[in-house]
């Protein structure tokens, strides 16, 4: 593992954490090169021999120093936004490697999509089929298209990322889709390509995938024998991993394995869109305490990181480790209330968490921080957002700085009434 304790300090590759706090401040993210590029060859080499294109959900990590990292070694990109996008070709990912998924894409980035020449369109409904082909017309181009399938399986996971249930807003119900196809077949700006399905996120069984990739052959199959050209299919992303409330993660290799065995005889080019699997055990928010509060009833570690840094415990009750910096052995266990100083009880990063003594600016990491992380952040409560690192080896590079409240300031502008 990149990440972890090497003389009782916690090491981020070669680093220790404490050098990387004195040298960008805190509060910061930190990324390990070398752990994206494992990550990433874990799924490639499990796919060999596969015809499968790994496209990096780039909602995860949007950094221009990932995605470019990524892409040399081989990654394609999932984006849902034109703003996604720009920041793929921004890292040289080539357009033939992008897919754009998303339910409500507007015409501006769809021609923007159109004119780099992107791999596929991911199309969520009739409405949004037949903008694109108007657009495409009017760009003089052809969109190569797939339809989001909704295979209407309970993927098993946080009902807030769960999106392939047939209440939840993604793709085209099952029961549409042959008239869906049949209309994409007749619009002149569409050419239909493939099919594509995405059923939620951090899900922890192979058993929905399954069901899912099951139902997908059987409808691939039937849209061939209506004459329909279907060459690729994109299966998503989803696949869980390891946070500490989390009992089991699956495993790249057993899900390629599933992968493999429904889909290796498709003749069908496979893609992926793997995010948080990618991405989340490569980084860690680092931070300090600020203040040790005792309570009545509780005893409050109170970080300089917040919810407006690192959402996910406020937004869906989630987990991350939480690690000090130094071990010091003897140091009795004590237990806290780990928070940030948001004035909003949510900005809670975890309950009763178990953890030796600290002292106020002392250091401490959030785990399993690389996915969805600094991607999320926003300046709630006028806070600087958080700078990213990159470390490989012995290496440090600020990939991005910290916005300044200065920044912010100037953001906002006086009326003149
Ligand atoms: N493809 C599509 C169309 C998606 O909507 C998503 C995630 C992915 C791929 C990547 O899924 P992954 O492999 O990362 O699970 N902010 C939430 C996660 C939201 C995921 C939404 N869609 C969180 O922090 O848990």
């Amino acid at each position: 593992m990149a990440i972890a304790y090497q003389q009782q300090e916690l090491h981020i590759e070669q680093l220790a954490a404490s050098s990387l706090l004195q040298r960008y401040g805190s509060p910061c993210y930190v990324y390990s090169k070398q752990q994206f590029l494992a990550n990433f060859h874990a799924f490639e080499q499990a796919a060999t021999g596969l015809d499968a294109l790994i496209c990096f959900a780039v909602k995860a990590n949007s950094n221009l120093a990932v995605l470019s990292l990524l892409g040399k070694a081989g990654a394609g990109a999932d984006v849902v936004s034109g703003g996604e996008l720009r920041r793929a070709l921004a890292a040289g990912i080539p357009a033939e490697r992008i897919v754009y998924s998303g339910v409500g894409k507007n015409s501006a980035d769809m021609q923007l999509a159109l004119n780099a020449g992107i791999l596929q369109f991911n199309v969520e409904s009739v409405p949004e089929l037949e903008r694109l082909s108007r657009v495409a017309t009017e760009c003089g181009k052809v969109a190569a298209v797939a339809v989001r399938v909704n295979p209407d399986v309970d993927a098993g996971t946080h009902e807030k990322i769960a999106t392939g249930k047939a209440e939840n807003k993604f793709g085209i119900a099952w029961q549409q889709v042959d008239e869906v196809y049949a209309l994409a077949a007749r619009l002149p700006g569409i050419s239909i390509q493939g099919v594509d399905m995405h059923i939620g996120s951090q899900i922890t069984s192979l058993t929905p995938y399954r069901t899912a990739f099951e139902r997908m052959l059987e409808l691939v199959q039937r849209l061939q024998a209506m004459g329909h050209p279907i060459q690729t299919i994109d299966i998503g992303g989803g696949l869980g991993v390891l946070y500490p409330d989390t009992k089991q993660a699956v495993s790249i290799a057993d899900y390629m394995a599933l992968v493999r065995e429904v889909f290796a005889n498709s003749q069908c080019r496979l893609i992926m869109e793997p995010g948080r699997s990618l991405a989340a055990n490569t980084g860690v928010l680092l931070c300090q305490v600020e203040y040790i509060k005792q309570g009545p009833q509780k005893r409050f570690l109170i970080l300089d990181a917040a919810m407006n840094d690192l959402l996910r415990p406020a937004m869906y009750g989630a987990v991350h480790d939480v690690w000090p910096v130094r071990q010091v052995p003897e140091r009795e266990l004590v237990r806290y209330d780990v928070v940030g100083p948001v004035c909003e009880t949510g900005d809670t990063f975890s309950l009763g968490q178990l953890l030796p003594e600290l002292h106020a600016g002392e250091a401490v990491a959030l785990g399993q921080a690389g996915a969805y992380g600094a991607v999320m952040a926003s300046f709630y409560n006028t806070r600087a957002i958080t700078p990213e690192v990159l470390v490989s080896g012995n290496q440090s590079a600020l990939i991005r700085r910290r916005i300044e409240v200065d920044d912010q300031l100037n953001w906002d502008q006086l009326p003149d009434f």
